[in-house]
Formats: C-alpha cells, structure tokens, sequence
C-alpha cells in the first residue's frame, strides 16, 4: 500500500465526515465504551458488594436504550449522507475490510440493546426500565411471551442473557480491531485517516437540506424515546411500589370478646432475608391483627393477623421491584396474607410459643412464633420472632430457586404493643 505525507492528505470537508456524523460517532462510542466495561462490573460481586445494582441496572438499561436510539438517528444521517470517499492509496482488501466492519458496527449497535431489551421484557421478575432513574418514566417492555408463565419466562431470560452478552463481547472484538485498524492507518501507512472523524474548523457549514435531514433524525431518535415512555407508561406493568394507604382495615365484624386493642402507631411487624450476602429488611406498612391472649387462660387464646401484601416495603430497590411480581409476593393474585393461630404454649423459659399457619401467597404452611409477653396496667408488650423458608411458599422459586444471591431463610420478628379493651 502506498504511504502518503500527512500533509498530502486531502482532510477538507469533502474527505470527511459530516459534523453530524462525528458527533453521533464520538457519542456513541463513549456510550458504548460505558455500556461494555460498566455491563461487566454490573453482574459481578463488586457492584452487589455496592448495594446500588438497582440504580447501576438502571443506568445501563437507560444508556443502552440511548444508543439505540441514536443508532437510528445515525443511520437516517448515513442513508442522506454517504460517507466520504476512502484514500485512493487503500486497497480493494482494506476497503473490503472497512466496509464489511461499518456494516458489523450497524447490525451490532441494533442487536446488541435490542436483545437486552428483550431481556428485560421476558424477565418473570417484572422489573422496568425506569428511564433516566425515574419513576414517573418507565420505557415500555416489548410485547413478547405474551401469557407466557414463569418458568417460559425465566427460560427466555436466561437464553437472551447469553445472546446479549455474546454479541456485546463480539462487538468488543470488532471494537479492538477497528483500533488497531485505525492505529496502523495513523502510525504505520501514516495517511491521517483519523481526520475523517476529527471535527474541523475548515469543515463546510451545513447547508439547508443537511440540517433539515440532522432534525429528522433527531425527531426520530427522540420520538423513540419519548414513544417508547409513553408506551411503557400505559403498558400494565407488574411491578407496584409499596402502597402508603392502609389497604387492609380493620374488618367490621366485632373484635373477639377479650381482644386486645393494638396500637398499630407503635407496632412494628418486619422481617430479614439476606440478598446478595447483605441483611435486607422488610417492614409491613398495613396490618391488622384480633389477638385474645391471656397468659392464664392460653385454652382460649387466640391470634388472627391480616397483612396487606401491598405495603410490604424493602430494603432494597432491586429486591422491591422483583417482590411485587408472579414469581414474587404474586400481588395480582395474592395482595393479602394472614396468620391463624389458636394454640398457644408456655415454654420452659417463660416465653410462649403460637404455634400457627401462615397463609402467604395462596400457599398455608406452619410457622410457629415464639414470644414474651409483659404486662402492666393494663398495657401489654409482646416481641417476638420465627423464622420460615421462602420456597415453601414458591417465592423466588423460578428466578431465585437456589441461594445464590437470595437465601432461604426469612426471619420474621415483631413488637405489639396493645391495651386491654
Ligand atoms: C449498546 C448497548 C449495550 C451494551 C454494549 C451492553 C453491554 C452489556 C454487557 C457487557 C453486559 C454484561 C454481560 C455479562 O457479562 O453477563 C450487559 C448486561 C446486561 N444488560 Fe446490557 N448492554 C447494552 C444495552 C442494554 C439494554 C438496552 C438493556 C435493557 C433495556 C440491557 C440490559 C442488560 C441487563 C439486564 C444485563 C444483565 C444481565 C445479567 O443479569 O446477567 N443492556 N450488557
């Protein structure tokens, strides 16, 4: 190949790229540079270790769906504006070279976000895409799996996933090598081809017509983005933030003769589960609760706790999200949860045990609860705790069916003050 002076190269705006075209090229690959080194950090430990992967998946769900749209944006500029011609002293091999990596480029920067969209969108856990961190703008989920249960769900997932990371890491290859290719240009054949992609002062103003095709293209890319809010703002979503309104009030039918009145003001019912080796507590926002409990008397005491599911709040972003779904707490279906108990023990170190069933997720299963019991004027205490095996009741049991990164064990503990009636 021929090695041309650096001062014969012919750097004006015919040889090069259009402003347009440089900008969209350098965004992009500060995007995707982002996207390919924080995709990786993202899934390992030292992002969990962070206690942010909620907002870090946020992010790079934003960014991804970013560079989408600005690939359609680049691509309407590309169709209106063919790129410059390549140096003459290339040969057919290197332009076949550049050609076939610009097309890879293309199909990469589409199937790279698309398949992590579609990712997101089959996931049984429901998660959205908050764009730009906010709440008030889920982008939409694509329509796919439809019906689809759990298990379909989780096996799409786990198939997008691989898909998803292969082609990034493909496209980090292609990355690497159109470097190297753009280093041998600039050090080895010496020809400034990198100038192409350097905005110029001697760069033609756009005319008209090239700044009417630059506001399609950004109507385009914004009308994605803004379609794709829109879209994903009417979609029905699973995923539903604790509620602060009490949803389940205390029933009408008369308190049993002998129930305790709760002050539910400084009460707490909560519980712990450990989720990517970090304690994550759970608080129950709504709750009621009809409890005869005398410590003489334990023949007839009796304990019935009803908890709406909704106002359940966690510790964690990631973990809330997912809880609300199918393979969740299953609100849909499922927004209330109760515990019966109506036979009580004294244990030997004076505390008592309320050997009753919860019913959590349409699934009743025994879950005894030991507590002390103190009582003056009138006025009780009772703290307690018990602990249950989330699986028994399937939470977790598609997505997070071993202890991974979500452990079995839930520990349940609870502090209830009450007045005699
Ligand atoms: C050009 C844009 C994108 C690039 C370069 C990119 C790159 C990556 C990389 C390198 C990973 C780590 C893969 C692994 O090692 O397991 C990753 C994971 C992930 N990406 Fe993307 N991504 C892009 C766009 C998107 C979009 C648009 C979404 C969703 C809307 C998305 C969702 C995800 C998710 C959920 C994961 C985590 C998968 C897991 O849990 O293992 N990505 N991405």
């Amino acid at each position: 190949m021929t090695t041309l002076p650096v001062d014969s190269i012919d750097t004006s705006a015919a040889r090069r790229y259009t402003t347009v075209a440089i900008v969209l090229h350098w965004v992009i690959a500060a995007a995707i540079a982002f996207q390919l080194i924080g995709g990786k950090w993202m899934v390992s430990a030292g992002a969990a270790a962070t206690g942010s992967v909620f907002t870090v998946f946020q992010i790079h769900k934003t960014v991804g769906l970013t560079i989408l749209a600005l690939t359609l944006a680049r691509i309407i500029w590309r169709v209106a504006n063919p790129a410059p011609a390549l140096p003459e002293g290339m040969s057919r091999f290197e332009r076949l070279a550049a050609s076939v990596t610009h097309l890879g480029f293309y199909a990469f920067l589409i199937a790279v976000p698309l398949s992590g969209w579609a990712m997101a969108s089959v996931s049984p856990t429901g998660v959205p895409t908050f764009f730009l961190l906010l709440e008030s703008l889920p982008f939409a989920h694509l329509p796919l799996l439809g019906d689809a249960g759990l298990t379909e769900r989780h096996t799409a997932e786990a198939f997008l996933k691989g898909v998803h990371d292969n082609l990034a890491l493909a496209m980090g290859l292609l990355i690497a090598l159109h470097i190297a290719a753009a280093l041998k240009h600039q050090f080895i054949a010496k020809d400034n081809l990198i100038a192409r992609m350097l905005i110029s002062a001697r760069t033609a103003p756009n005319s008209i017509a090239k700044a009417s095709v630059a506001g399609l293209a950004a109507a385009a890319s914004l009308m994605f983005l803004i379609g794709g809010i829109a879209w994903g703002i009417n979609q029905t979503v699973s995923y539903q933030t604790a509620s602060t309104e009490p949803n389940v009030t205390q029933s009408d039918a008369p308190a049993p003769d002998g129930a305790w009145v709760i002050n539910h003001e400084a009460s707490t019912l909560g519980f712990t589960i450990t989720y990517t080796g970090n304690a994550v507590e759970g608080s129950i926002g709504s709750w009621t609760g009809d409890v005869v409990f005398d410590p003489e008397d334990l023949g007839n005491a009796s304990a019935a706790i009803t908890v709406d599911m909704t106002s359940v709040t966690l510790g964690d972003a990631t973990l809330q999200a997912q809880s609300s779904g199918g393979d969740g707490f299953d609100l849909a279906n499922h927004a209330t949860a109760t515990y019966q108990a109506d036979g009580f023990d004294r244990m030997d170190d004076g505390g008592f045990i309320a050997n009753g069933t919860l019913t959590l997720r349409g699934t009743t299963v025994d879950v005894p609860l030991t507590f002390t019991f103190d009582e003056a004027d009138g006025s009780a205490t009772v703290v307690g705790q018990g602990s249950l095996n989330r699986l028994d009741f399937g939470i977790g049991a598609v997505g997070a069916a071993n202890e991974a990164w979500l452990l079995y064990d839930v520990s349940i503990a609870f502090q209830i003050f009450a007045t005699r009636p």
